[in-house]
């Protein structure tokens, strides 16, 4: 009878604490604002788990600090305690019981993962560069910005690339986080479904100013995303046609720090992990397969584009991207003129 008490006590001891726990973890108000509709099943699945982490923390707290306290040895008492050995329904209860749990969440997390990854057709591309140690944004409509304008309740596919290492995309109130590896083109879905300002911040350790890697990011009505878009458009038009057939060395020049060409290329001289300019325009570029070529505008410019067109003797190939696929043909063009004036 004594028995059944104190596992009527301890049973209720669990329930209570199992709550307190829940109730105390939720109002430390830990997590952002919920700013799109993938962060509704996260943070399902989060809660869920919180739940469980409550209820286990009490399972195995409540027990032990009760027997510590009710249990403890008597004044006087001197014997042994009764000796106990095995109970085969105990642990096939606590091996099965936890495998179901494990499956459970398992098809949980997969069924999740469906879910925010799930395809809007009429999801809107954005290009985003990563590169040590900053992002930019790549509108289709032909312009650069520096801060990720997106539109609310819309679905947009952020088409994203590294110049240098492995940077990770997260904006916290959108919950998702990606990898950005280099040398390939990875996916970001996201839907915004709350009008405000964020920013981007890098998750993945990429060097010496990783924890300055940072971006704003602003969630725009349609409307206003609307008059952005095309305000932007026209001025980028306006752009392209001022500066069609009009390289800029000094636009190159900015190019050169943005877009990470500096990384590589020394402008003083000295070896890097790729050739210097110093010098470069005109010169006679010795390559792997043993011949000469001369660095005219057409070899560097064909360089940048398709950097394995023609390995140069000493480096080696695939080391850098192939910013064809980044640069318009004009900021290509700006780079050259630039290189021209690195004597
Ligand atoms: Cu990029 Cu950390």
């Amino acid at each position: 009878m004594r028995n059944v008490l104190h596992f009527i006590v301890v049973t209720i001891l669990v329930a209570l604490v199992t709550v307190g726990v829940y109730v105390g973890l939720t109002s430390l108000g830990l997590m952002p604002p919920e700013a799109s509709a993938q962060s509704i099943p996260i943070d399902g699945l989060f809660d869920l788990e919180v739940k469980l982490i409550a209820f286990f923390f009490a399972l195995i707290m409540v027990p032990m600090v009760y027997s510590l306290v009710v249990f403890r040895r008597k004044k006087g008492e001197t014997g042994d305690g009764q000796h106990i050995e095995g109970h085969t329904g105990l642990e096939i209860t606590w091996t099965v019981v936890p495998l179901i749990i494990v499956i459970w969440l398992g098809v949980l997390g997969a069924d999740n993962l469906r879910q925010i990854q799930s395809v809007d057709p009429q999801a809107i591309e954005i290009g985003v560069i990563a590169h040590q140690w900053d992002w930019s944004f790549q509108y289709p409509q032909g312009f650069d910005s520096d801060v990720l304008y997106l539109p609310v309740d819309q679905q947009v596919v952020l088409k994203m690339q590294s110049l240098d290492v492995i940077h990770s995309f997260w904006v916290p109130e959108f919950r998702v986080k990606q990898d950005i590896v280099p040398g390939r083109i990875v996916d970001y879905r996201i839907t915004p479904d709350l009008i405000g300002d964020y920013t981007v911040r890098c998750a993945e350790l990429c060097g010496l100013h990783h924890s300055t890697m940072e971006k704003a990011v602003k969630v725009l009505s349609q409307a206003d995303y609307a008059k952005w878009l095309s305000d932007n458009t026209a001025k980028a038009i306006a752009q392209a046609t001022a500066q069609a057939g009009h390289p800029d060395a000094g636009r190159g020049q900015v190019l050169y720090s943005q877009m990470g060409c500096k990384t590589c290329h020394s402008l003083d001289g000295t070896k890097g992990i790729g050739p210097t300019w110093k010098g470069l325009f005109g010169s006679k570029v010795p390559l792997a397969d043993g011949t000469t070529v001369t660095a005219d505008q057409a070899y560097l410019t064909e360089s940048i584009k398709v950097p394995g067109a023609k390995t140069v003797a000493e480096f080696g190939a695939g080391a850098m991207p192939n910013f064809g696929l980044i640069l318009k043909d004009s900021q290509i063009a700006d780079l050259v003129a630039f290189i021209m004036t690195v004597k």
